[in-house]
């Protein structure tokens, strides 16, 4: 057979749910994330709300973006939370050591990312300072967020402006602890994760996810030692284990650390390589899953990506502490692919961010002055809003998988999931060969279903396969690479059992929906 693609999806078999926090997004201190690409200041000619610019919000709200990890990234394990409150003028400016050692004057701060949160209509996740702040802080930071008397720090917030305590989902206790978060040994980190943990309190009312600093990759051995952590508090009789979630990062670099690669100039071996890179992050997850299992069976604490994307060399003549880089239809299907594994891995991945929602590493949106262009992963997301909170359906490959050989290892060309929530079928389908098409086939047993639409991103048509891949957006030609109708879909229906078939485009990410009858 020519599939590339023939599989089965029991419609009455729902899996776990894929938390919508698997769609959260990350804003760092960091070149033109937070200055610039959401903080134009109150005197900015761009349109804005309270300095906040709206074009950028306004994009992000169409994909109901579930959470906004905040202030970083290395940045937070440097940052003190009273620089960036209380009047503007009076807040002190501080040095970026991190990212291009640039002087920050701290106008966006507690304040301003709740603001952009609520005009985000998303959920705040505030990252501590474990590396260079004090258990103090992190103790006063969370009573300044959330606790709704007459305490200290609550007081001091609303002598700042806010009355109510905001509403705070998720706390971070540092960042990457193994490296720019005080190069600690995992146990050295177990022990100021509990302390802050103890610190971080649940106040008036408020329940925090505290997120545990995670392991870099494929390091097990950081996992298990935080596991030890929370699992001797685990039980039916025990209290909420000392931290919610447990993370891990993983970036996917086509070349090295020190030549990482072209965020538009790439040939095709390179994309092939960065594609294996990317499916590498299935692999990942279930070995961080599988370490938690032994500690945690009832999949308790959460297993958290909370730095995922592309990472390429800076775009040419730009700061290289900024990492602002292009985005193509590459990084779309990057994004397609940590899609599908998160989806399939839903049970204990329950949050995830990538890196980074404005400017910098693979972006939803980019911003030149006044003006923002959506890019390829931005349509990506969008696309697969649908899945939030859907409880995923297993795609079983019954024959056929288009596989290829790529640098030693066999990798799928095509790449798929599925879910369903309120009636409504969704079902990705993602082609990552740029030089051939696919025809995909789908039988969905257990549930009768009507077609609902179905849409599909890849380059312009009649693109050679080197411009499938490197198809982009630019502040000429924003909309290059937008969504349109796929029209080689059909499904048919005989007895029980319908048929979903479709022919991909070289290069593409689809996403078909149909409607339970
Ligand atoms: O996202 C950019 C940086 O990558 C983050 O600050 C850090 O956590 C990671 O190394």
């Amino acid at each position: 057979s020519d599939l590339a693609l023939d599989a089965v999806v029991d419609l009455d078999v729902p899996g776990p749910t894929i938390n919508r926090h698997l769609y959260g997004q990350f804003a760092e201190h960091l070149g033109r994330c937070v200055y610039e690409g959401f903080w134009v200041g109150e005197d900015s000619p761009v349109p804005h709300e309270g300095g906040i610019r709206l074009d950028v919000v306004e994009a992000l709200r169409e994909l109901r973006v579930p959470n906004l990890r905040w202030p970083g990234g290395c940045f937070a394990d440097s940052y003190h939370w009273r620089d960036g409150v209380g009047p503007r003028e009076d807040r002190p400016r501080i040095a970026n050591v991190h990212w291009g050692d640039v002087v920050e004057d701290n106008a966006f701060g507690t304040h301003e990312f709740l603001a952009l949160c609520e005009l985000l209509r998303t959920e705040p996740y505030v990252s501590a300072n474990v590396g260079s702040g004090t258990v103090q802080e992190t103790a006063d930071w969370v009573e300044y967020l959330t606790r709704d008397d007459d305490a200290p720090m609550a007081r001091l917030r609303r002598e700042h402006g806010r009355g109510e305590p905001w509403p705070v989902t998720f706390f971070g206790l540092g960042n990457e602890p193994w490296g720019c978060g005080g190069n600690l040994r995992a146990d050295q980190y177990a022990s100021l994760a509990r302390l802050h943990s103890t610190y971080a309190r649940d106040l008036s009312g408020n329940t925090l996810q505290r997120v545990a600093a995670g392991a870099n990759e494929d390091d097990y051995a950081w996992t298990e030692t935080l596991m030890k952590q929370v699992s001797q508090r685990l039980g039916d009789e025990e209290p909420a284990p000392l931290f919610q979630a447990v993370s891990f990062h993983y970036y996917t670099i086509p070349g090295t650390w020190g030549a990482k690669g072209s965020a538009t100039d790439f040939d095709h071996d390179t994309y092939w390589t960065t594609m294996r890179k990317a499916h590498r992050v299935r692999a990942l997850i279930r070995g961080h899953s599988a370490v938690m299992d032994a500690y945690d069976p009832n999949a308790r604490v959460a297993l958290a990506l909370d730095e995922w994307g592309t990472w390429f060399d800076v775009e040419p003549g730009t700061e290289p502490g900024f990492l602002y880089q292009q985005n193509t239809m590459r990084d779309a299907l990057v994004a397609a692919v940590h899609f599908d594994a998160f989806h399939d891995n839903a049970r204990r991945l329950r949050l995830a961010n990538v890196a980074q929602v404005v400017n910098v590493l693979q972006a939803m949106v980019l911003t030149e002055g006044a003006c923002m262009l959506r890019t390829p992963t931005f349509h990506a997301f969008a696309m697969s809003a649908g899945h939030q909170d859907a409880s995923a359906l297993a795609v079983h490959d019954v024959a056929s998988r288009g596989t290829r050989a790529v640098d030693g290892t066999d990798l799928p060309t095509v790449s798929t999931s599925a879910s369903v929530k309120d009636g409504s079928v969704l079902v990705s389908l993602t082609n990552l060969d740029p030089a051939a098409p696919a025809r995909v086939r789908v039988a969905l047993r257990g549930g009768s279903v009507m077609p609902d639409g179905a849409t599909v991103l890849a380059a312009p048509e009649g693109a050679g396969s080197d411009d499938a891949v490197r198809a982009h957006n630019t502040f000429d030609a924003p909309d290059a690479v937008a969504p349109r109708e796929l029209t080689t879909v059909s499904l048919t229906t005989t007895g029980a059992q319908s048929t979903l078939e479709a022919t991909l485009p070289p290069a593409s990410f689809a996403t078909v929906r149909l409607a339970l009858t």
